[in-house]
């Protein structure tokens, strides 16, 4: 596996026709991404990922300073899961100078739920992700179920852009007791961690009663969140919302919970798909 820092080195690299698939990161992986490189290798070859921690999606109270960084032990656990390439720019191979254009992603997608708490976010994401994409030209790319949103938002990039890529999605990898792998878990104390799983807890009651017949959107958001605030988390939101397009719910229609919250410093987000809802 080779390690390259540069845009024209990895073009030099990799030869335009070959069937590349690529997995974005910003490293301190975990065997979520893992997951996805082993998809990625299932659909092309050469196998990129890259490892770059883009300050553009970061807001400016959002922890791009302390966003952990574990570079070489990314490089062995890429090596082992059969990546062939990782793309690491520094910032100033990736923006030599400041990023002026800028990517608007479809308000109706972007600017609800992460981006009405984050603003900027998805612009930031879709920007960063152009970019690599036209850095590393791949013909497929994976990314986690685990940032729903994020992937909704990217394959409406792709489809209005007309890229030539193909989006994959992989299944969110969890711990036993359900908590979603999240680069963001080691922020968690002791106390925090063990609190953790009822995110996906919560999500997962959501399910239940939809594939029960409740159609009380509002009553079961409502209820996950008072559970949540009750146990000492801030909520940002849980939404019950349209897999296809994050619209609001229709009973009958594939649907997925997804919510965001805060432990401590720590902010959390997890989504579950109700895909055969019940009539
Ligand atoms: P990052 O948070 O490092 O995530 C990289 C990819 O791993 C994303 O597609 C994300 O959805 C996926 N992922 C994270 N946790 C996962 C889990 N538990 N199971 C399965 N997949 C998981 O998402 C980003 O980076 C950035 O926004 C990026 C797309 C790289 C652009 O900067």
């Amino acid at each position: 596996m080779k390690v390259i820092e540069r845009i024209a080195e990895l073009r030099a690299a990799l030869a335009p026709g070959d069937p590349a698939a690529f997995v974005p990161t910003m490293g301190n992986l975990h065997a979520g991404h893992l997951s996805l490189v082993r998809i990625a290798a299932e659909h092309g070859r050469p196998v990129i990922a890259s490892i770059f921690v883009n300050r553009l999606q970061f807001g400016p109270s959002d922890d791009f300073e302390r966003y952990p960084r574990t570079f070489e032990r990314d490089v062995e656990l890429l090596a082992r899961a059969g990546c062939d390439y990782v793309f690491a720019p520094t910032e100033s191979d990736l923006y030599p100078e400041p990023q002026v254009c800028f990517v608007h992603p479809r308000a109706a997608l972007a600017d609800t739920l992460e981006g009405r708490f984050r603003p900027g976010f998805f612009v930031g994401v879709c920007t960063v992700v152009l970019k690599l994409f036209n850095a590393v030209r791949p013909h497929v790319a994976v990314f986690g179920k685990k940032d729903y949103q994020q992937l909704l938002v990217v394959r409406d990039m792709v489809a209005q852009l007309a890229l030539p890529v193909r989006i994959l999605a992989g299944e969110t990898v969890r711990e036993t007791g359900g908590l979603a792998l999240s680069s963001r878990n080691v922020y968690l104390d002791p106390r925090e961690r063990a609190e953790a799983p009822r995110l996906s807890a919560v999500l997962q009651r959501i399910e239940q009663s939809i594939n029960a017949g409740s159609t009380d959107w509002t009553r079961l958001e409502e209820a996950a969140a008072a559970e949540l605030a009750a146990h000492g988390w801030r909520v940002d939101y849980v939404a019950v919302r349209r897999c296809a397009d994050l619209g609001e719910p229709r009973a009958g229609s594939p649907l997925v919970a997804l919510a965001a919250a805060r432990l401590g410093h720590t902010r959390l987000i997890d989504n579950r798909e109700i895909v055969d809802p019940a009539r």
